[in-house]
């Protein structure tokens, strides 16, 4: 069973997506992470995000350290990630690791839960059941600014606003593998919804499919 869960920036795919893994005990994948580590590895080394030889570096070789770096959380990981994101090397050099997941979930686990931008559309385009998870671009920056207000109180709500809307953009505007709903996804819009409500609407999907 491979479920692919994609949506826009704080939509609450990482939610769903390891509540989901952990209900029918599933592999889960946050492919988001492997592009902030990337990203957080050329910021880590004196880099431009938007320089993309030193990108594709960090991606061919990517550190596992980055992956557990308080940082790759920061609002300014998650910008240098759609810098990053944005280069077709980058993507191709992440393509394996993630497919590849997808297929041999570690742990002998029955399934594969990955969530991300394009795991319906290009990663996983034959996966079992593909969920496009949305909200409004305020109500996820109210999320995301209550998240990461709880690390810095410094933090201020209209600055998540504009890099939630500037990431979307790049993440939808991109040539490689834009942010769109794959054409068999089903829409879960969560600006009213409870997660607990979508929760229990995907598992049910997943038990249609079992
Ligand atoms: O958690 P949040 O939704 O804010 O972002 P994320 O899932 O951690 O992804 C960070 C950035 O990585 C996104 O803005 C995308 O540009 C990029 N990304 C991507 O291009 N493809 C994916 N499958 C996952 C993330």
């Amino acid at each position: 069973m491979i479920i692919a869960i994609d949506g826009p920036a704080a939509a609450g795919k990482g939610t769903l997506a390891r509540r989901l893994a952990a209900e029918f005990d599933y592999a889960y994948l946050d492919t988001g992470s492997l592009y902030r580590a990337v990203g957080l590895g050329v910021l880590r080394a004196g880099g431009k995000p938007d320089d993309d030889v030193a990108a594709a570096a960090v991606s061919l070789d990517l550190d596992p350290a980055l992956l557990g770096d308080p940082a790759l959380r920061e609002e300014r990981t998650g910008d240098a990630a759609s810098k990053v994101a944005a280069m077709p090397e980058v993507r191709s050099n992440l393509m394996e690791f993630q497919r590849n997941f997808s297929i041999h979930p570690p742990g002998s686990k029955q399934g594969a839960v990955l969530d991300g931008r394009d795991i319906g559309t290009v990663v996983c385009p034959d996966a079992d059941l593909k969920l496009y998870v949305t909200a409004g671009a305020e109500v996820r920056a109210r999320r995301r600014f209550l998240e990461l207000q709880q690390r810095d109180p410094a933090t201020k709500y209209e600055q998540i606003l504009a890099d939630v809307e500037a990431r979307d953009a790049r993440d939808t505007g991109r040539a490689d593998a834009p942010l769109k709903p794959a054409e068999d996804a089903l829409l879960l819009d969560t600006t009213e919804l409870a997660i607990d409500a979508v929760f229990l609407r995907a598992v049910d999907l997943v038990k249609e499919r079992l």
